[in-house]
């Protein structure tokens, strides 16, 4: 039962779990926690099991056999699966949004579709279901010009095309199916602006702000090169303040949730709204049903609040109770990677002297693709570690950092030593 002394289970095994786990072993009301499956990190504060959340059947028996009283869900893909709907006919407790309101990030059609019904601000779309009509629609269009996917496509589904060449090229790769069976696709106007993560916390009848971040997605300094998963972040933002956050909230935030209201569904869990902030604008660019990674690593250290009682409190439908509290400080994130990253790279690297910074409460050193052989820790993925600081100023976060990063010295990794340049002076 849900109350004092919590048995936890978290699904996922990147740098966004490693800091929620973190974040719930601080807690006092944490008994134990599962990770299904858990990386080199989470495996020194948790049981890391063996059990791929592909597994339902599997998964739902070890959960019950352990008594886990509550499950929070970190990405994307077993949210828009429908694992919450799955566990919560086991009676199992379990902290995220339904398959119906998991569609805002499984399907972007979806969201351009309420974003059409209920007037929310966003890029000026068309849906095409036939190639040659997309390619005669672009042909036409103001260059340059995005063209996307409909499905989760693990942050690849996206192509800014700055010519028709490319933009064809993308349609005929994703009608040949490279993100799956494409019925359709979404071809949009290009907003100049930029960029904020804005994350809220629902129970499905009250919503709280839960910070904003600003991620880095291009690979190398500068922004150049391709997209990735995220190479670094800074939280607060800087382009939040009062008047952007009421338009968010009145302009974005609302409708979406009248319009899940109106599907007969509400919201429980983290809503991330990847916005573009064109001229004091929001514009909604997507929605994602869960934490940010790296965001989610760069905001909870910042928490005050104990993070288990938060989620007990939304599972109980009992957020407007609580007052979140932040850390009044800055915080930077930098993502160690393999050499290669986001194209091929080796895994099975040792790496030694991951306790750089343990002694330090400002210091946050999270795991995401890494493994424990034999004590010993392993790289096993394209983002690695995650450092993250929290200081007074960003530039100091940062210095910090790079100073731990020189410490922790992996040979086969990189990372952008430019991280929040838009807000730290040279
Ligand atoms: P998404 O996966 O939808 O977040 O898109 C990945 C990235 O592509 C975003 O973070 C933006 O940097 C960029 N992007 C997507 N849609 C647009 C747009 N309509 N205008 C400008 N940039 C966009
Ligand atoms: N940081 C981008 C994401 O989590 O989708």
């Amino acid at each position: 039962m849900i109350g004092i002394y919590m048995i936890v289970g978290i699904i996922g095994s990147g740098g966004r779990e490693h800091a929620i786990c973190q974040k719930i072993y601080q807690s006092k009301k944490t008994k134990k926690i599962y990770c299904f499956p858990g990386n080199g990190g989470t495996a020194k504060i948790a049981q890391n099991t063996n059990i791929s959340w592909n597994n339902t059947a599997k998964l739902k028996r070890y959960i019950l056999s352990k008594k886990i009283d509550l499950v929070i869900i970190g990405p994307e893909q077993p949210l828009v699966n429908g694992m919450v709907d799955d566990l919560i006919k086991d009676n199992i407790k379990v902290f995220g949004p339904s398959k119906i309101a998991s569609q805002l990030e499984g399907s972007k059609i979806f969201t351009k579709n309420i974003c059409k019904k209920y007037n929310i601000p966003t890029a000026n779309f068309g849906i095409f279901i036939n190639k040659n009509d997309a390619i005669d629609f672009i042909k036409k269009a103001k260059l340059p010009i995005v063209v996307k996917a409909d499905g989760l496509a693990a942050g690849k589904g996206v192509y800014i095309c700055e010519n028709v060449k490319s933009a064809k090229s993308s349609i005929n790769e994703i009608f040949n199916g490279k993100f799956g069976k494409a019925k359709n696709i979404l071809i949009e106007e290009f907003l100049k602006g930029e960029e904020m993560s804005y994350f809220i916390i629902s129970d499905g009848k009250t919503i709280k702000r839960f910070q904003t971040a600003q991620d880095h997605k291009r690979v190398f300094e500068g922004d150049k090169g391709p997209n990735t998963g995220g190479m670094g972040c800074y939280s607060p933002s800087r382009l939040i303040n009062k008047e952007m956050d009421s338009k968010i909230l009145k302009r974005i935030i609302n409708p979406t949730l009248r319009a899940l209201k109106d599907l007969g569904t509400d919201y429980r869990g983290f809503l991330y709204a990847g916005l573009m902030i064109v001229k004091n604008n929001p514009y909604l660019i997507e929605y994602n049903v869960r934490m940010g990674d790296p965001e989610c690593q760069t905001i909870l250290p910042l928490l005050e609040n104990d993070f288990l009682g938060l989620i007990e409190s939304c599972c109980k439908k009992k957020l407007s109770k609580i007052s979140i509290k932040w850390k009044e400080k800055k915080s930077l994130c930098i993502v160690l990677c393999s050499n290669g990253y986001p194209g091929k790279y080796k895994n099975n690297i040792l790496i030694n002297n991951t306790n750089v910074n343990s002694t330090n409460n400002n210091d946050f050193l999270f795991h995401a693709g890494t493994k424990v052989v034999k004590k010993k820790i392993f790289s096993d993925g394209g983002r690695v570690l995650n450092f993250v600081n929290l200081s007074r100023n960003f530039k100091e976060s940062r210095k910090n950092i790079l100073n731990n990063i020189k410490k922790l010295n992996w040979k086969n990794g990189f990372f952008r030593k430019d991280i929040g340049y838009k807000v730290i002076d040279k």
